[in-house]
């Protein structure tokens, strides 16, 4: 598998720091020392589906194709306002293509678990021309009155085209069931037959807990997808790590020992956009001509679950 074509759509509301400290307890001192964000994107007068749509046109455009072209689209969701149908099918319908599609929710590690499906679709001959689309709204799901949570999420929408090719090395994947550290909870309808009415929680996070998950399993992944694709670290050009937390990054990059300049970030700008984090900072890396033909990237994400993912692939477009 490789990856023709990319896009990203991002929300035009910024919001700073001191924004958010006019109607809650923090600062911009706290904020950007604790996670390194210093503003977000907000949806406000654009739409998820608007966004996901412009970020997939762009991707199919970038990668000579036609939304005709497209057998399958996957897309990597948390939370829309549609249960059902899919989101990817809304998608579908606003891009004009005609073909199957299905969501996919693995939180902020959507993204590794999107490819890898892909990959296999393709491997088998089932699908020659995929979507993957991320497309996250955390702002609809955090607690805007709760300053643990809210400050760190942002909203956006990234998309690739992938096709035959031998571009990705490895994979790997991993689920470790563990609801406490992070999870959100809505109330469904209420039915006459249950003993107990489902209680509602926006976002509930134990962020030290979620900050150890998320440095031990990306050195583990990353560490594993190295082996089976035969490479040492030293091989690599750039980890996109998943912008979660600037901390966590140089975490990982600490322990991993290699230089700043390998890990790109844009997190100070939008936050964490879950599971479009990554696609979003390689979109920006390739619409600014930082990727080279040859270089070797390591993608890892983490998220709810607890999930997380990793893949190496070489650039080749
Ligand atoms: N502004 C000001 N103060 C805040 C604050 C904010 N936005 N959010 C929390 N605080 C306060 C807390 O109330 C607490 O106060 P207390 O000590 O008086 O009880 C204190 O800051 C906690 O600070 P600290 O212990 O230094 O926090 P931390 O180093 O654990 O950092 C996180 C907190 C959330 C930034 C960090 O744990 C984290 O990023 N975790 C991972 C989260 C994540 O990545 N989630 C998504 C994964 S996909």
């Amino acid at each position: 598998m490789k990856i023709i074509g990319i896009g990203s759509a991002m929300p035009s509301l910024a919001v700073t720091n001191e924004m958010l400290s006019v109607f809650l307890d923090t600062n911009d001192e706290w904020i950007s020392s604790r996670t390194g964000i210093k503003q977000r994107r907000i949806i406000s007068k654009d739409s998820l589906k608007e966004l996901a749509a412009q970020a997939s046109l762009q991707a199919i455009e970038d990668a000579g194709l036609t939304p005709k072209d497209i057998d399958f689209i996957l897309c990597s969701n948390t939370v829309n306002n549609f249960v059902v149908p899919a989101f990817s099918c809304i998608i579908q319908g606003e891009i004009e293509a005609a073909c199957p599609c299905m969501d996919l929710n693995v939180a902020c590690s959507g993204f590794m678990y999107a490819l890898f499906i892909a990959d296999s679709l393709i491997e088998t001959g089932k699908a020659k021309n995929i979507l993957v689309l991320c497309a996250e709204e955390a702002s609809r799901i955090v607690n805007w009155n709760e300053r643990d949570t809210c400050v760190l999420f942002g909203d956006g929408t990234a998309a690739v085209v992938l096709t035959e090719g031998d571009s990705f090395k490895s994979h790997h994947l991993s689920a470790h069931s563990k609801v406490e550290p992070l999870y959100y909870q809505r109330k469904l309808e209420y039915n006459p037959f249950m003993k107990n009415a489902d209680g509602d929680a926006p976002l509930v996070m134990k962020g030290k807990d979620v900050f150890k998950l998320a440095v031990s399993s990306s050195m583990s992944d990353i560490k594993t997808v190295l082996t089976k694709a035969n490479l040492q670290i030293d091989d690599i050009d750039f980890f996109l790590l998943h912008q979660a937390n600037m901390r966590i990054i140089e975490a990982i990059r600490d322990n991993l020992k290699q230089p700043v300049e390998k890990f790109p970030h844009n997190i100070e700008k939008y936050g964490n956009t879950s599971s479009a984090s990554i696609p979003i900072l390689l979109d920006e890396l390739y619409r600014e001509g930082k990727l080279e033909k040859g270089n070797k990237v390591v993608f890892s994400a983490f998220g709810a679950g607890f999930t997380s993912g990793a893949a190496i692939l070489e650039w080749t477009k």
